[in-house]
């Protein structure tokens, strides 16, 4: 599978969303990530549908939104109207995933499924053959910037070894403290799509730094 880097706008300058966008337009990245936080499922609020729908009129690549609300199903139709084209949602924030993974397709858009780190990886089993992508979590969701946790590669391992087994089709995200040290032993492992939101936005020269992360 072709390897994307989907750099998360939330390391972005906020005040300006639109260079970034546009630098992600000019950039080798296939997709952008967008980060939308409730408070509630996460301890952090980021943005909602106004600051998203600003972000899609601008951005040419594939709108890959990661949402960690409760009550994801509630949200669906919005999110999909508001430009998203891959949603992501959590198993661990829907009383039923199978329901939301319906309600996604219905709107005609991919549908991803994630888990933070303590959630095991067999939890998603029932579900691999059901989605476009998995999102695996190498960080507790809430909050950019923070620390690669090792563990993921033993996570990631066993991820790929189900998606082999049930969905070979299927997309394999990775999610937190990525960067250009991690890239290679992440794809390595299987994993399709990178999320960088520092290690992009707080490179020197973003773009380059893309591309470099490609290159591993
Ligand atoms: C964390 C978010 C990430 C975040 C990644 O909850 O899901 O997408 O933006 O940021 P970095 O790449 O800085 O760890
Ligand atoms: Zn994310």
């Amino acid at each position: 599978m072709r390897k994307i880097i989907s750099p998360s706008i939330l390391a972005a300058d906020f005040s300006n969303l639109k260079a970034a966008c546009e630098m992600i337009n000019r950039s080798k990245a296939d997709w952008i990530h967008i980060d939308v936080m409730d408070g509630v499922f996460v301890p952090n609020i980021s943005f909602g549908f106004p600051v998203l729908e600003a972000i899609t009129k601008h951005c040419t690549k594939l709108i890959d939104v990661h949402i960690m609300i409760v009550h994801p199903e509630k949200y669906v139709k919005r999110f999909a109207e508001a430009g998203a084209e891959m949603l992501t949602f959590h198993y661990e924030a829907a009383e039923n995933p199978g329901e939301v993974i319906e309600l996604i397709r219905r709107q005609g858009i991919k549908v991803g499924i994630t888990i933070n780190p303590d959630v095991p990886v067999a939890a998603l089993r029932p579900y691999i053959d059901k989605v476009d992508m998995v999102l695996l979590m190498s960080v507790f969701a809430g909050y950019g910037g923070q620390k690669f946790i090792e563990e993921s590669y033993d996570r990631l391992k066993e991820l790929k070894d189900m998606v082999d087994e049930l969905n070979p089709a299927c997309m394999i995200q990775v999610d937190g403290g990525v960067s250009i040290h991690n890239a290679k032993k992440l794809f390595d492992h299987g994993a399709n799509v990178l999320v960088a939101g520092s290690a992009v936005f707080n490179a020197p020269d973003p773009e380059e730094m893309i591309q470099s992360m490609l290159k591993v």
